[in-house]
């Protein structure tokens, strides 16, 4: 079965102050959520630990938002898998189009990132997604097509979870047509040789717009940016289709 994954990224947002904050106000508001859907936070690096404990035994789970390809090593300033392990991450977010426009993150890159989450045990979250430019060139499939066969070659897709998410998109309040959304993640679906990978939308997803998309047959969940950052926003799209 397909699992619903409603999964926050924080992006560079919150000191810890401000993340236990946020899980104050949070945990009393996911009384009544369906347990049929998995809820993770993706957080800054320096907010995990103090996430990971406050969460432990709760629905929640805490994912971060890279990591490196060696377990140890000298690379300035990057995260190995047995880092994020020892103190209870469960998700990571791979591949964003943040790391890949800003910290040149590539195909191969992504892959060995993916491959070093799941030798750690964690369930990595692979984006992919166009530009506004390469859909306005009809660019959308062949880009999304070569972003998913370079980075899940030798991947196991049974520990895997990817979020489809049009860069256009993320951060801009346009977010992509539900069926589009639908459309493209089937595409991705049939790239797959597991079907039961599930497949999240991503850009500009609110509680106004979170029934629509969790309603397409394909969309299995979503991955959240700015509507992550309060609880009660983060709530009601734990909550979606039920309040
Ligand atoms: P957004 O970000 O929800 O703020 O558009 C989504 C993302 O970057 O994952």
């Amino acid at each position: 079965m397909r699992k619903v994954v409603i999964a926050g990224n924080w992006k560079m947002h919150k000191t810890q102050a401000e993340a236990s904050a946020f899980v104050q106000q949070l945990m009393p508001q996911l009384d009544g959520v369906p347990d049929d859907r998995e809820l993770v936070l993706c957080a800054p690096f320096t907010t995990l630990d103090l996430m990971a404990n406050k969460l432990k035994g709760s629905r929640v789970k805490v994912g971060a938002q890279n990591i490196h390809w060696e377990k140890s090593g000298a690379y300035t300033g990057e995260i190995s898998g047995p880092m994020l392990q020892e103190i209870g991450i469960r998700y990571v977010v791979v591949g964003h189009s943040e790391r890949r426009q800003y910290f040149g993150e590539t195909d191969a890159t992504v892959n060995a990132r993916l491959k070093a989450a799941q030798a750690a045990g964690l369930t990595p979250i692979l984006c992919v997604g166009e530009t506004k430019q390469q859909r306005d060139a009809n660019e959308t499939e062949a880009v999304i097509t070569a972003q998913i066969e370079g980075a899940i070659a030798d991947i196991n897709q049974y520990n895997l979870v990817i979020a489809y998410e049009p860069i256009w998109a993320i951060g801009t309040g346009e977010t992509c047509a539900a069926e589009e959304a639908n459309r493209v993640i089937g595409l991705i679906r049939a790239q797959l040789s597991n079907s039961e990978v599930s497949i999240q939308y991503g850009g500009s997803v609110k509680p106004a717009n979170v029934d629509e998309i969790m309603a397409q047959s394909e969309i299995d969940g979503a991955l959240v940016g700015g509507a992550s950052l309060e609880a009660d926003s983060f709530a009601q799209l734990a909550g979606y289709q039920q309040r």
